[in-house]
């Protein structure tokens, strides 16, 4: 049997051929990796970092226990102590039981975190779903105005901006506070009982346990049976309301343009008020490439204080895969500045050592260590995207002057193996 990828998972290279596989390229990670790390240090978040398994009740009380990710994406297994973990589908219940275990509300009164790392989820693999995913997501625990929410919206909306991501459109809702929820969810229940045995056999189950979830069903009938149901906004309360309006009103005083769409109910449950969703292009069926919401009651489900938050999480793959497929122009990756091609195990010496020294100045070096032919060594020196190349023989070593080459402009300039550095470093690349 041949060793292969576990199924829905990828391998992030330094060398991609394949121009469809483009995304997974390293440098296009490390591109994305020092945006977001800018990013967050001009908005002011600091990062967090959780393992990636948890205790099962961690998600269970944080997501839900009967949305799809909890009932069927988690990734389940049972320790040697025989107790029930997951690889974590979602980063927002895990940092909320760190940030109550270690009591940082004690801290500082307001917390700005981010995170960046895999998730998983059981799902059935396609472009844009993978069953191992980056995220890379931010929280603001502390602070429960619709100003707080408009900043979280524009620190997302604006490093897409950043990264060059095209045809954004920003989807917002209000899915209100705990009261509004509860009256929507009579009248929802009120309204499908009749349909019952129409309905999946999901959503069957759901309008028992949470009907709210229905509307996230992807079933046709379903759908067709939810056309005429009750919607939300009329259920919200007067607080809910008004907090919707003052966002509104917040997003357009920093000209970030939205679109309200009432069906947005989010696949979660510990969303309250405000939730959103950010597409750009199109990106098959998976076109959102960012989403949160406002989750108030969920650091108090977990145990914790009760204390209001908001959030987001952006898929990494599906920023990189739609950078490509909008053709947004992206740094290549960097090769060494100096590649030496020693002639003769005594120019290895001085190379070695020319290496090392190069290195401690700061700039990148790499040599030719398997005694190549000059010719094959040089066709190496450019796969690797070196800068400039030196060959050093006899000759070298007993002038002292070396020829160094500046690969691109295929011109040379000579310069003492004594002044190599001076030369590189006024040079430049
Ligand atoms: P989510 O919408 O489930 O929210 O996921 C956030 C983002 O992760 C999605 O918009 C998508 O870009 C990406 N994503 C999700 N599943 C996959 C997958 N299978 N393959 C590739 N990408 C995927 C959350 O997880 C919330 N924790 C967001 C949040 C943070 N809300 C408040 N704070």
């Amino acid at each position: 049997m041949s060793l292969s990828l576990p199924k829905g998972t990828y391998d992030v290279l330094p060398l991609v051929t394949d121009p469809k596989e483009a995304w997974r390229a390293t440098a296009l990670w490390h591109f994305f990796e020092k945006i977001v790390r800018n990013h967050t240090r001009l908005y002011g978040f600091e990062e967090i970092r959780t393992p990636i398994f948890e205790r099962i009740e961690v998600f269970q009380r944080g997501v839900g226990e009967d949305t799809d990710i909890v009932m069927k994406e988690m990734f389940v297994f049972q320790d040697k102590a025989e107790r029930t973990m997951v690889l974590r589908p979602e980063g927002t219940s895990a940092v909320m039981r760190a940030f109550i275990e270690k009591k940082l509300h004690t801290l500082s009164p307001v917390h700005r975190l981010y995170y960046m790392g895999p998730m998983f989820r059981y799902e059935r693999p396609q472009a844009g779903r993978y069953r191992q995913h980056i995220q890379f997501g931010a929280e603001i625990i502390g602070n429960s105005s619709p100003e707080q929410d408009a900043e979280a919206i524009a620190f997302l909306y604006t490093l897409y901006e950043k990264i060059g991501l095209k045809d954004l459109t920003l989807y917002i809702n209000s899915i209100g506070d705990k009261e509004s929820r509860h009256a929507y969810r009579t009248a929802l229940r009120r309204y499908l009982d009749p349909f019952r045995a129409e309905l999946s056999p999901d959503s069957q189950i759901r309008l028992e346990t949470n009907p709210l979830r229905i509307l996230d069903s992807k079933d046709p009938q379903d759908q067709q049976l939810l056309k005429e149901a009750p919607v939300l906004k009329d259920y919200l309360s007067q607080d809910a309301r008004s907090h919707h309006e003052k966002l509104k009103e917040l997003l357009s005083l920093l000209a970030i343009p939205f679109a309200e769409e009432q069906k947005l109910v989010r696949g979660l449950d510990y969303y309250t008020k405000t939730v959103f969703e950010i597409t750009s292009g199109k990106l098959g069926a998976q076109n959102t490439v960012g989403a949160g919401g406002r989750y108030d009651g969920l650091i108090k489900t977990l145990g914790g204080p009760d204390l209001p938050a908001v959030g987001f999480a952006t898929g990494v793959e599906r920023i990189l895969q739609t950078l490509l497929s909008q053709e947004i122009p992206v740094p290549e990756s960097q090769g060494p500045l100096l590649y030496l091609v020693p002639l003769g195990d005594s120019a290895k010496n001085t190379c070695l050592q020319l290496m090392q020294q190069t290195r401690a100045l700061g700039l990148s070096a790499q040599m030719d260590m398997s005694g190549k032919k000059v010719k094959d060594a040089l066709r190496h020196a450019d796969q690797l995207k070196a800068t400039y190349t030196i060959v050093i023989g006899d000759n070298e070593l007993k002038s002292g002057i070396v020829s160094l080459k500046h690969m691109q402009s295929h011109t040379a300039t000579e310069t003492t193996l004594a002044d190599l550095h001076k030369t590189l470093q006024r040079t430049g690349p």
